[in-house]
């Protein structure tokens, strides 16, 4: 196991390139269930997570060729059942259930486990997927879904206590695909990452309309065939450097960005008082800190709202900015795992039912901490840019889940950060 040591005090400058989005190539990667021919999909980042979901697919019998981003799959006899030794390892897995079950008539998949992020249940998923015609069963620990006689349309709302459902709306989506007839799915997540999906499915020669709107229509069809496709630009990852530049940044450049998915996280860090500026096509941006930086008050949202998955980078950024700030996560409201480790280092840090109390001191100090989450590992990580002293983040395997080469991206902005082996 690997562990990160940051020492404190780097100035950061410099460019950078923005990976493909994690979020957005498993759903893509699953997606490529839905048809015998080859998938060409680019820009997946090499992460841990979606090497997991890469060797699902494998051990379900997809045929995977993998080569810097570029990952060619083709499902041509695949297996009805996802392993559970892989499957138990990353919750995201749970979006195989849809295209098997259209693909198969059948899928047979692991319940997924808790989380530390919250309880996430799989409720709405299997509302949509019964509401299509599956006989939903449960036994030894997995989820069985049969549709002897195919999927056929039907209207369907995935809204749930904590608003509309990504994976859920996905694997309704994926499914819809090739059922009988018309599919309407209300209450769907509009997230950018649905939409990508949806544009992959389209190209495979789905018709879903409304992607990326609360209200999607998909038109079932006999068959979808094998297309490339280039994976949308990750949002979060973006974010996050984004806010590293605000809390140790001289002007850091990010390439192959969008503006229009990074709306509410520019707003957030420009609300604190820090500049960012993108150029005339919104696919570059540069991000300077102030010194004169000031607390924000943040609630978590659906997209386009303030994503939960930048909840901790923000925290992180706010335990060292002036004034009070009041973050709630309306999403998970048990996703504050990050505020512990963050007040080991000296943050000043209140939880209570989903909302953290913020009050901003003039620098952290370097301590042990331990990465719990992905997003909660990376807000350590910009916590200790500019805390006194050397911090070592231990359980770093959770940041390869979704960051592509981080470790190496900081280097290159002239962050002073080792990887080194835990003992
Ligand atoms: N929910 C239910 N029932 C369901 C499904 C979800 O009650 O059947 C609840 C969840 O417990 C949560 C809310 O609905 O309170 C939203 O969860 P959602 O289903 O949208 O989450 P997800 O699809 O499992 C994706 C991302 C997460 C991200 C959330 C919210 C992927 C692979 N994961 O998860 O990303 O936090 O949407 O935006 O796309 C991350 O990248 O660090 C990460 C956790």
């Amino acid at each position: 196991m690997d562990k990160l040591i940051v020492h404190g005090g780097a100035t950061l400058r410099g460019t950078i390139n923005i990976s493909g989005s994690k979020n957005a190539s498993l759903p893509i990667l699953a997606a490529s269930l839905l048809t015998p021919e080859p998938c060409i999909i680019r820009h997946v980042p090499d992460v841990s997570d979606t090497n997991y979901m890469i060797q699902i697919l494998s051990a379900m019998g997809a045929d995977v060729e993998r080569s810097s981003g570029t990952v060619r799959i083709t499902c041509e006899t695949i297996s009805d059942q996802a392993p559970y030794e892989l499957v138990r390892r990353m919750r995201a897995s749970i979006c195989v259930m849809g295209p098997l079950l259209a693909r198969k008539g059948r899928a047979v998949v692991s319940l997924p486990g808790g989380c530390v992020i919250g309880d996430r249940p799989v409720d709405l998923h299997l509302r949509g997927l019964e509401a299509l015609g599956a006989k939903v069963e449960f036994e030894g620990g997995n989820i069985t879904l049969t549709a002897k006689d195919g999927l056929r349309g039907a209207e369907i709302n995935l809204c749930g206590t904590h608003g509309p459902t990504v994976l859920g709306t996905d694997n309704v989506m994926m499914a819809a695909t090739l059922a009988d007839g018309m599919t309407i799915i209300e209450s769907a997540a509009a997230e950018p990452e649905v939409l990508d999906l949806a544009n992959f499915l389209n190209a495979m020669g789905a018709n879903i309309q409304g992607a990326g709107t609360q209200r999607i229509v998909i038109e079932g069809v006999k068959e979808l065939h094998g297309i490339e496709h280039t994976v949308i630009p990750d949002r979060i990852e973006a974010g996050t450097f984004m806010v590293a530049a605000a809390i140790a940044g001289e002007g850091v450049t990010l390439c192959r960005v969008c503006r229009d998915h990074l709306k509410a996280i520019t707003d957030a860090i420009e609300q604190s008082g820090h500049y960012v500026q993108f150029n005339a096509s919104g696919d570059v941006c540069t991000v300077r800190r102030n010194g004169h930086a000031r607390g924000v008050d943040l609630v978590t949202a659906p997209y386009p709202g303030f994503p939960t998955d930048m909840q901790a980078q923000m925290t992180a950024l706010l335990a060292t900015t002036p004034d009070v700030s009041i973050i709630k996560d309306t999403i998970f409201p048990q996703r504050f795992m990050h505020c512990a480790e963050l007040k080991r280092m000296g943050a000043d840090i209140k939880v209570d039912h989903g909302t953290a109390v913020v009050r901003g001191i003039p620098q952290l100090s370097a301590a042990p901490v331990m990465a719990s989450d992905l997003r909660a590992s990376a807000a350590l990580v910009l916590a200790a840019l500019t805390a006194k002293g050397s911090t070592e983040i231990i359980r770093l395997y959770h940041i390869d889940r979704g960051y592509e080469h981080i470790d190496e991206k900081l280097l290159m902005l002239g962050a002073n950060v080792e990887r080194v082996k835990e003992r």
